[in-house]
């Protein structure tokens, strides 16, 4: 088990979690939250453990611990037991309880009949995706053998599969050639065999007697915060299930900065994150294959989309040398690797493919978002934007692409903000207005609020700003805030959105002036990106023929808030759209068709970097995106027609 610090005593105690009853044994010294690990359960660590976050709030419920104060915690709540989970030791024998808010949560599974349509129809793409899997089980029928016809097993299976799947290069591997005399002669010259794509060649990964079920296909969503597989039929297309979770990496740090520097600072490390994420990708196919009652040895291959840092620790692939000057990934085009080599519970000769990453900070969620919004494929430039920790962009079209990062840093997910949460249960996710002193809001799932996700600051910042609690800078303005604004723990101002009690809320939901300026540098970094990838094109936010907006994040964008506030451009409404999660449905293309899979290699090859940390206007163009919504307002022409005739 890992220690901050190390143990100090020798003796152990026993720390029981609520309301999981998950227990561990650790050495004194162990802090909370090593403990939690220990025993299995998940806090949240945004700042992953360096107690500047304040999100791993843990209540000790009998014993004591040591240290765990914070200015996060307020005295109320000192005083009823809270701590921070990263920062409290433990000294003795604790039962400690895990909020609500400050638990990651296990697995959530969504299933749409409607998804049976099957996802070659579901993208935005002109033309629809063949049916020609990356992996295919094809059924044969071998020629007998005699005195006459004398070629090997091997050779006459090769020769069935050049008649019923066409010519070229197939190869096999040991194992299957071992396997092949009894399959043939098991199922009366009759068997199916798996055949997989590579570069210029295919394989048959595995031979059985007879006819075999047909095979499934994974696609996986490999988010820093989030983990989304779909299953999916490779004889019709047909999107079977999906299913998420949260990424359990999350424990080690918030963001992809935070877990490298856990591989880099912990002997083992990469190899206990790389395990991290295939034991949640396994959780997903036990979900999936139990919910739709199918072997997982009936899924032949898996096609993952993640950042490049996803990709390297899915790969267990140092990833050390990406957030160092000049910032290069161990590899960007993976190779397809078998199944069990990862550790994933698929069939055991069963390949995993991972779609091409571009450059260290633009990664395969972008190739495949391309790919799946057809964007590559229009004649009018388009813009895609995936928002998350990074706000990754690509503009281009059918003859040129050119892409950015924009650390836009985790304040839309939940992070470096006082009562920010993920989306998730209990998460208000929209603010609509305010009558009187209450405002009007949404909360995900059936659940008390208990904090603020990315949506909800969104249509916060913009409601906040044209009832005129805040200014364009973001400072709170008092006359018109009242009662509702206080001075924090910290001893800076911070705004009540949800008092304690309301709607079952067991404390306040507040939004601080730290989460408004936190937040303005986020919204910033990304129309700042967006501004100057338009510039080096000499294009205007008007050329654009679409933006499209992806990521777990945009699931409830509101989009004139988004616009309101100086994130996204102020363009014609119809050319805004979300798109869903891009990343999901462009792996889940290339595994029902191989020539989208080359298609996302196609693109990693073509499309220009923009290092937008070299451009030496950039920093002036950020300060000028950090208010609300700009400081040039004719950038803006809605903003500045509501301000004109509202206030
Ligand atoms: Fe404990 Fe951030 S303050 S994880």
């Amino acid at each position: 088990m890992e220690t901050v610090g190390g143990p100090r005593r020798q003796e152990a105690h026993r720390v029981e979690f609520l309301p999981d009853e998950l227990a561990a044994e650790v050495p004194a010294g162990t802090t909370i939250l090593d403990a939690a690990r220990s025993a299995g359960v998940f806090i949240d660590t945004f700042c992953g453990g360096e107690g500047i976050c304040g999100k791993c709030r843990a209540i000790v419920r009998k014993g004591t611990a040591e240290g765990g104060e914070s200015p996060f915690l307020d005295a109320a709540e000192i005083k009823a037991g809270y701590v921070l989970a990263c920062q409290a030791r433990v000294v003795g024998p604790l039962t400690i309880e895990v909020p609500d808010e400050a638990r990651v949560r296990g697995t959530v599974v969504s299933f749409d009949p409607a998804d049976r349509a099957g996802v070659r129809n579901a993208s935005t793409r002109s033309k629809p995706a063949a049916l020609d899997p990356l992996v295919a089980r094809v059924g044969l029928d071998v020629a007998p053998p005699s005195l006459e016809f004398n070629r090997a097993d091997l050779e006459r299976t090769k020769l069935a599969l050049a008649k019923t799947a066409g010519d070229g290069q197939i190869e096999a591997g040991l194992e299957v050639i071992r396997r092949i005399p009894d399959a043939i002669r098991a199922g009366n010259h009759r068997v199916t065999v798996t055949l997989a794509r590579h570069a210029g060649w295919r394989e048959i990964t595995d031979v059985v007697p007879g006819d075999a079920a047909g095979g499934l296909a994974l696609a996986v969503d490999v988010g820093t915060t989030s983990v989304v597989a779909s299953l999916l039929d490779l004889a019709s297309g047909a999107k079977l299930g999906s299913a998420s979770k949260y990424n359990s990496q999350a424990v080690y740090g918030p963001d992809v900065i935070h877990r490298i520097l856990w591989t880099d600072n912990h002997p083992g490390g990469l190899r206990q994150l790389q395990e991290h994420i295939v034991d949640d990708v396994n959780a997903l196919i036990g979900e999936l294959t139990t919910r739709l009652r199918v072997g997982a040895d009936r899924i032949d291959v898996a096609v993952a989309a993640g950042n490049t840092v996803m990709t390297h620790l899915l790969l267990a692939v140092k990833p050390a040398w990406i957030r160092r000057d000049p910032y290069i990934g161990g590899v960007y085009q993976p190779p397809s690797v078998r199944a069990s080599d990862l550790g994933l519970a698929i069939a055991p000769a069963g390949l995993v493919y991972s779609l091409p990453c571009v450059s260290a900070y633009v990664g395969a969620d972008i190739t495949a978002g391309v790919l799946a919004t057809g964007l590559a494929e229009s004649e009018a430039p388009r813009m895609l934007v995936d928002l998350g920790t990074n706000g990754e962009i690509v503009i281009g079209n059918r003859e040129w692409m050119m892409c950015a990062s924009a650390s836009a840093g985790p304040a839309f997910e939940g992070a470096g903000t006082r009562h920010g949460m993920r989306a998730m249960s209990g998460a208000v996710d929209h603010v609509t207005g305010r009558h009187g002193n209450a405002f009007d809001y949404t909360v995900i799932g059936d659940a008390p609020p208990a904090g603020l996700c990315g949506t909800a600051y969104i249509d916060l910042l913009a409601v906040l700003l044209d009832l005129g609690i805040i200014d364009k800078t973001g400072r709170f303005n008092a006359a018109k805030a009242g009662a509702g604004l206080r001075q924090g723990p910290d001893g800076l101002a911070e705004f009540v959105i949800v008092p304690a009690g309301e709607r079952g809320a067991t404390h306040d939901i507040v939004i601080s002036q730290p989460d408004v300026e936190n937040l303005l540098r986020a919204k910033g970094a990304v129309y700042a990106a967006v501004k100057m990838m338009l510039k080096s094109l000499g294009m205007a936010p008007a050329d654009l023929g679409e933006i499209m907006v992806a990521g777990a994040f945009g699931s409830h964008l509101d989009m004139d808030k988004a616009v309101a506030i100086g994130l996204l451009p102020d363009i014609d409404r119809g050319k805004l759209r979300f798109a869903g999660n891009t990343s999901l449905a462009g792996a889940e293309l290339c595994a029902v068709d191989r020539t989208c899979y080359e298609d996302t290699r196609r693109f990693a090859d073509g499309m220009t970097y923009l290092e937008l940390s070299t451009i030496p206007s950039f920093m002036e163009e950020f300060t000028s995106a950090c208010f609300l919504p700009h400081t040039n307002l004719e950038e803006f022409p809605s903003a500045g027609r509501k301000s004109g005739g509202g206030r």
